[in-house]
């Protein structure tokens, strides 16, 4: 078993990786948790599968139990969704000492973390991520929250524009899960692994290159090992920054790209898919701006390949469009573009001011036109 202690001025608790650790929650959560009531807020993708094995350890652990269902879907990631989270809360009578417990892939999580920061104004909080993705990034962190629908009529939504920081109370990641998650999702976790990589420095992407058959076949063992290093890099860099005045922004490598490109239907990318050809842009315009560095790029681009991940847009769309998608990212402040660029693994910077010119070039160094 690995705990990794997570210290922000918004709460202290660990993020614990161990196989078969659903089966001990409630155990965990006794002694950790104030009240006994806890609310579910439950993945349907996984409600008949883990869910059941959490939902029995703390009835077992003699917690009073109530499940509200979600849909990951981020045309539902949405203020309604979350109205339906407090009803559920509501009617199972849920005080200040109570719990949200939220389980699922890392929509689910955002959402029944925005719910616990902002019900009763804010009550305690268990995550239990079920996707790589959300295991090595979005469970950890304290970032809460749902899409808003855009202003002046646009059927878009906006990701991430409305929610909260508030830290959970403890974190539970078990690699087993990972056994009914599709290839692909497996894929899209990766994506998030190699963006912490490419911050961080080469240890974590040779211990995907070595490991990436092991990892892509759900080897509890071989998860087990790349969430806790992927996780300790995150929990680096928001433990210095919880609320993203500064350095966490290098967190945001390759997504500002990425926003742009995984709400527009006919490409048709998961969140990690756009992560992926979000981090090649990011290197365009590292080249644009004349900051990189070594030769690493096309080796870590060609890693992107193995792992079974885009690399280019799967179809053309013109830059002024992405362009224009890229004005609704919070990243962006007061017009101006700030981005993370990528000079060579272990370093990255954040650049304000980047000219358009430059990000024209990097959105065609992926197909656009
Ligand atoms: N809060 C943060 O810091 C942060 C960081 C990164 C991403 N995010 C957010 O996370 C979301 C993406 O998370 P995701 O990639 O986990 O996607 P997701 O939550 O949409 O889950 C992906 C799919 O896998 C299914 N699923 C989940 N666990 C499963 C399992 N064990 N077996 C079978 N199916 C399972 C889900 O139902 C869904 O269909 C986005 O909304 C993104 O904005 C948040």
């Amino acid at each position: 078993m690995t705990a990794i202690p997570v210290r922000c001025p918004g709460g202290e608790y660990e993020v614990v990786v161990e196989p078969g650790i659903l089966g001990s929650v409630g155990e965990r959560c006794v002694g950790l948790l104030s009240g006994r009531r806890i609310l579910m807020v439950v993945d349907s993708a996984v409600a008949d599968t883990h869910a059941v094995q959490v939902e029995d350890s703390l009835v077992a652990g003699g917690f009073r139990v109530e499940r509200c269902t979600v849909e990951a879907d981020e045309r539902r990631k949405t203020i309604e969704t979350i109205q339906d989270i407090y009803q559920a809360a509501l009617k199972a009578g849920l005080d200040r000492h109570d719990a949200i417990l939220g389980i699922g892939g890392g929509l689910t999580g955002d959402m029944a973390g925005f719910a616990a920061a902002s019900y009763l104004r804010g009550i305690d909080l268990v995550t239990i991520p079920t996707t790589l993705l959300s295991m090595v990034d979005a469970s950890v962190g304290g970032k809460t929250g749902v899409n808003l629908p855009l202003p002046g009529g646009d059927a878009r939504l906006g990701k991430n524009l409305a929610g909260a920081f508030w830290q959970p109370r403890l974190v539970l990641a078990d690699p087993l899960v990972l056994g009914t998650l599709d290839d692909r999702q497996r894929r899209c976790g990766l994506a998030e692994c190699v963006k912490h990589g490419l911050i961080d420095g080469p240890q974590l992407l040779d211990l995907i290159d070595a490991g990436l058959d092991a990892i892509l076949d759900a080897d509890p063992e071989a998860v087990a090992s790349l969430v806790e290093h992927a996780v300790r890099i995150k929990v680096g860099v928001v433990q210095d920054d919880e609320r993203e005045q500064g350095r966490r922004a290098v967190l945001n490598l390759g997504h500002t790209f990425a926003h742009a490109i995984e709400p527009i239907k006919p490409l048709d990318l998961l969140h990690g898919e756009a992560v992926s050809i979000g981090l090649v842009a990011a290197i365009g315009i590292s080249g644009e701006l004349g900051l990189l560095e070594g030769d690493w790029a096309a080796d870590f681009i060609g890693r992107l390949e193995r792992i079974g991940l885009p690399i280019r847009l799967p179809r053309t769309i013109a830059t002024t469009e992405l362009i224009d998608r890229m004005g609704f990212d919070k990243k962006i402040r007061a017009g101006h573009h700030t981005l993370v660029v990528p000079i060579r693994p272990g370093h990255v910077e954040i650049v304000q001011d980047v000219p358009e010119a430059a990000i024209a070039g990097a959105w065609s160094s992926v197909g656009a036109d």
